[in-house]
């Protein structure tokens, strides 16, 4: 079979990263002839939306929905609210292809450094739960007078929404010989939702009687996250604490540029969409110095959810021997490389292996 891929380079540094993650696929192709992937690239982003009036088609999901994955860059620009950029195309196609599991490796590869003098491995996984909880758009502003104004924000906890990420994650951990799930909580303050994701994390867990199941408050798992990282093994939480302990993991293990993620749609009933989980760093867009890590690594995770463990691993192995050798080195790195040098590189070698 031909894999079909397509890809949404975005705005700011996303086509540089993503041209490498393409560069590297291909290079895969010649070193396994069996090995076959066509790229569709879609240009919806901000560009598209200043002179269309709209981030993607009318019909864009309809467009993507027969793919076998998507590759997806980052938008976000300083001339579109990022209302439009992330509810009007990441949101949509999140939400609308039932990718309901966002899973952030955190793993130190070798020859990364880490702000921690603690040299123990760190290597777990985060599955986020990505179609409700925090990031709902129920609410408002209320009292537009001004010195009454007030806005709310509803958080969505369903039963069905949590016992499917929960089950996913403890799924993974049965799977990958997992000892462990720590669970992020806050139910002692945000005590309607909160309770209610306790009661059915804890519920699921009683079907892996082999895997304990660990709960910790947001606040001191942020702590733990860099007092004994080394402890973690599966981590779920929901959409907003999800997010914020994988950018904090991210730092741990060498920074957002080389932290990749998978928004999985475990029933294959629509296409998951890999992506760094950095942004469009509009700080640096331009200049050719983004580092290709963290969206080649996204390419390995799209790899093994088509089927290609074995190609999957081929990527992250080049990608730490590149690091341990150290010359070539993008300036988040420590080093002078551009992004273009290190694509390369990492794509030569995986030719190696
Ligand atoms: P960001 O991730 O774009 O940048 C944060 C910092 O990390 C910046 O200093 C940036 O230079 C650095 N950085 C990020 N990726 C890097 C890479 N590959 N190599 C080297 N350094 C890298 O986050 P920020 O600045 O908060 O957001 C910028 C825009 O991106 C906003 O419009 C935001 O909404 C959007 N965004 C989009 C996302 C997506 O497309 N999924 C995710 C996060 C943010
Ligand atoms: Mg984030």
């Amino acid at each position: 079979t031909t894999y079909k891929i397509a890809v949404l380079p975005g705005d700011g540094i996303g086509p540089d990263v993503t041209a490498e993650a393409i560069k590297v696929l291909e290079a895969l192709k010649q070193q396994d002839p069996d090995f076959k992937i066509e790229f569709r690239p879609f240009e919806w982003g901000s560009e598209y939306y200043l002179e269309h009036g709209r981030i993607m088609p009318e019909d864009g999901l309809d467009q993507l929905k027969s793919f076998d994955a998507i590759l997806f860059g980052a938008v976000g620009d300083k001339r579109v609210p990022d209302e439009i950029t992330i509810w009007e195309l990441i949101m949509p196609i999140r939400k609308n292809f039932q990718q309901y599991v966002n899973m952030r490796p955190i793993r130190r590869l070798a020859g990364i450094e880490s702000p921690l003098k603690n040299e123990q491995p760190i290597d777990f996984m985060v599955f986020r739960e990505n179609a409700e909880g925090e990031y709902s758009n129920i609410g408002g502003r209320l009292y537009q007078q001004q010195s009454q104004e007030m806005a709310i924000q509803n958080t969505v906890i369903t039963k069905q929404g949590v016992e499917r990420i929960a089950k996913y994650a403890f799924e993974y951990a049965r799977k990958n010989k997992k000892s462990k799930v720590t669970s992020a909580t806050k139910s002692n303050a945000i005590i309607h939702s909160m309770k209610l994701w306790d009661e059915v994390v804890k519920e699921v867990a009683e079907d892996y009687g082999e895997i304990e199941l660990e709960s910790n408050f947001i606040d001191a798992l942020a702590a733990y996250f860099v007092m004994r990282p080394e402890s973690f093994e599966v981590v779920v939480a929901s959409n907003l604490f999800g997010d914020i302990l994988t950018d904090l993991g991210a730092a741990l293990v060498g920074g957002l540029g080389v932290s990749p993620s998978g928004n999985i749609n475990p029933d294959r009933t629509f296409p998951s969409m890999f992506e760094a989980i950095h942004g469009s760093a509009p700080d640096i867009a331009g200049k050719g110095i983004a580092n290709p890590i963290a969206q080649i690594w996204s390419a390995a995770l799209m790899l093994d959810h088509l089927g290609r463990p074995d190609l999957s691993t081929a990527i992250v192995d080049a990608i730490e021997q590149v690091l341990q050798e150290g010359r070539v080195l993008t300036p988040d790195l420590g080093g002078t490389s551009t992004t273009q040098e290190l694509g390369s590189a990492i794509a030569e070698k995986v030719q190696q292996l």
